[in-house]
């Protein structure tokens, strides 16, 4: 199947997957998986914690194709109803009901302009909610009461995605539903990739503290007593803060290649990276059920062993 959707010639997926392949950090792989699933006309379960390059991809993507990207967050409060549409009742009052006063939901804005419906946290979503999916999946047209029937456009597609560190077990959905969906893992990017990441998607042009902040952040993902570590979003906020916090205080980010470990750094460096670690990354942790310290404690640990511990070992005698 191809898709042309716009009205210059798209070539082949390759050149499309290189187009897109540009604006995006690494993720060849995921990209190319991406593609060809959706280039197969098949729905899709994307499985990765927050920040791993979930919406970035489909963005690039829908932006290549030129097609709508609709957003809806999966919880308890998104009914069949809410993602199907409904009649305005102050209009259905005065006029009775009409499908000139349907309010049209997101499912319906994706099939009828052929985008993608993406849905984050789709486990968190009411088993109703997941029936009317399936059938939109399946049929591509959906017949709403009063209203007629919405066919798909062909470039319509359901795209779920689901946080694995997620308590609303991602078990709870049914074989049916997996059965109807392919399914690509997002893990976090190396350090090298979430170092360029930061770069572009800040002004801070210190090597030395943006690999300062990745570093920090990365180290939140592999302790024992997080549950869930902060994602390329808190090394992001990290350098801006810590970027905003060093202006502030009239403080030189260190002007080294940043790849090494920190020696013999500054004090007034030093303590503005723990503040802005605390700030940037201390409602990002989730720390275990059983665990007895506090997020601000256990931060405090990681800027230590970093700063103090870290280079002492890496450099012995
Ligand atoms: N591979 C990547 N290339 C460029 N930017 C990225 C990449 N991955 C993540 N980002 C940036 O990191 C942030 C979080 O990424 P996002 O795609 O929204 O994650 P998710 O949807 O998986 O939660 C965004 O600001 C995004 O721009
Ligand atoms: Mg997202």
């Amino acid at each position: 199947m191809t898709i042309e959707i716009s009205s210059e010639p798209a070539g082949t997926l390759g050149d499309v997957w290189s187009r897109i392949a540009k604006r995006v950090v690494g993720r060849e792989r995921e990209l190319k998986l991406l593609l060809a699933a959706v280039a197969a006309g098949r729905d899709l379960m994307l499985e990765g914690p927050p920040g791993t390059s979930k919406s970035t991809l489909l963005r690039a993507i829908t932006a290549e194709w030129g097609i709508p990207l609709v957003f809806v967050e999966g919880n308890a409060d998104l009914t069949p109803t809410r993602l199907v549409g409904h009649h305005n009742p102050a209009r259905v009052l005065a006029e009775d009901y009409n499908a000139s006063n349907f309010v049209e939901g997101p499912l319906l804005e994706a099939m009828r302009t052929g985008g993608f419906l993406y849905i984050e946290e789709f486990n968190r979503a009411p088993d109703d909610t997941l029936n009317t999916l399936l059938t939109a999946m399946a049929e591509r047209v959906i017949t709403v009461p009063r209203v007629g029937s919405v066919q798909a456009l062909p470039t319509f597609r359901v795209v779920a995605s689901m946080n694995p560190y997620d308590n609303v077990g991602t078990t709870r959905l049914s074989t049916s539903v997996h059965d109807r969906m392919c399914r690509l893992v997002t893990t976090y990017q190396d350090a090298e990739a979430e170092r360029e990441i930061v770069s572009r998607r800040s002004e801070v042009t210190s090597p030395r503290l943006i690999a300062d902040a990745v570093s920090l952040t990365r180290m939140t993902r592999e302790r024992d007593d997080i549950r869930q570590g902060s994602s390329v979003r808190g090394a992001i906020d990290l350098a801006v803060v810590a970027h905003q916090l060093c202006a502030l205080e009239g403080v030189e980010a260190p002007v080294d290649e940043g790849i090494n470990p920190p020696r013999g750094l500054p004090k007034a460096y030093t303590e503005v990276m723990l503040n802005a670690t605390l700030v940037a990354l201390s409602g990002r942790i989730h720390l275990d059920d059983t665990a007895v310290d506090t997020p601000e404690s256990v931060l405090l640990e990681i800027w230590q062993e970093y700063f103090h511990l870290r280079p002492a070992i890496a450099e012995p005698g």
